[in-house]
């Protein structure tokens, strides 16, 4: 049966908020789709993100800078209409929330009307009005500070943030700055681990690490780096846990050698006529028949058929 929103089971904002410090970590994994989203879900995770990775894993571009809120509202829908139990954030793309105040409350909002149950944008304090604002509009907004992907022209490249004095005290001043401000989580990314825990120990609100090491109050992961789906070069950081995209290459071309060689489809996977229609067929051919297929060779009761 489908849930709503306000389903008791269903993880929200506030839930996530309270896991400050728990025993337990919080595990928030990305999904861009359906698929995607229920196998995140019944692996147990906390927190879907739909990040706007999806630019670099699903789309095929190099950075992040390319996804629109269009994009982002069609995978967040197609991620909200699976029903998860986990909490769904749709990640806010560039240039959604830095025009204006109005712009970024309805973009904030077109995530939400998606299905997402909060928000995620990056930067430190020079994006309190934007979170005031979102929040303002009832909104939970979670926070992203160190390497924030959007920043990467700005930053001179994808780098680990925060390594000197200076850098790393601006990320704990940010940090404090989106608690106090309401954001319910901050994701950490690729920041020293000394960063991450003096960021973890001078917040009330749970942070989620990403090559950020073990002091943090969760940890996410991007799901086609820790399903191995693609051969990219991934960061230190990623740990697969399954080759995935080397099944799948093993899996297709197992196929096309098989349509190649004749071995597919075979007779089990093929509608057969009724013995005395298939040798009026073969002494006629087909424009000559009147009979019918027989009952239990009819398509459409395939897992796959749409016929
Ligand atoms: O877009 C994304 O997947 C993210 C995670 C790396 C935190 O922002």
């Amino acid at each position: 049966m489908a849930e709503s929103a306000s389903s008791p089971r269903r993880i929200t904002a506030p839930a996530i908020a309270q896991r400050k410090g728990s025993a337990s970590p919080i595990v928030m994994i990305t999904a861009y789709d359906a698929p995607s989203a229920r196998a995140v879900d019944d692996a147990g995770a906390d927190v879907i993100l739909v990040g706007d990775s999806v630019a670099n894993v699903v789309l095929g571009y190099t950075d992040t800078l390319q996804v629109t809120i269009d994009d982002m509202a069609h995978h967040v829908g197609a991620v909200a209409r699976t029903q998860p139990r986990a909490l769904v954030v749709g990640d806010l793309p560039w240039l959604s929330y830095h025009v204006s105040i109005p712009d970024t409350v309805q973009n904030s909002a077109r995530l939400v009307r998606a299905g997402a149950g909060a928000v995620k944008l990056e930067g430190g304090r020079k994006r309190l009005d934007s979170i005031r604002a979102i929040l303002d509009a009832e909104i939970p907004v979670m926070g992203h500070l160190g390497l924030t992907p959007q920043s990467v022209h700005a930053f001179g490249g994808f780098k680990v943030q925060g390594r000197d004095l200076e850098a790393a005290r601006a990320i704990v001043d940010d940090a404090v700055a989106l608690a106090e401000a309401g954001c319910f989580a901050i994701v950490l990314e690729c920041v020293p681990d000394a960063v991450a825990r003096l960021v973890t120990d001078s917040v009330d609100v749970p942070t989620i690490g990403i090559g950020a090491g073990r002091h943090c109050d969760g940890q996410v992961l991007v799901f086609h780096d820790l399903l191995g789906l693609e051969e990219r070069i991934t960061p230190k950081f990623v740990r697969r846990y399954a080759e995935l995209g080397t099944d799948a290459r093993a899996a297709l071309t197992a196929f096309a050698e098989d349509v190649r060689a004749g071995r597919f489809p075979s007779s089990d996977e093929t509608y057969h006529a009724a013995d005395t229609v298939a040798d009026e067929i073969a002494l006629y051919g087909r424009t000559g028949v009147t009979g019918s297929i027989a009952p239990e060779e009819q398509p459409g009761v395939g897992a796959g058929s749409q016929a």
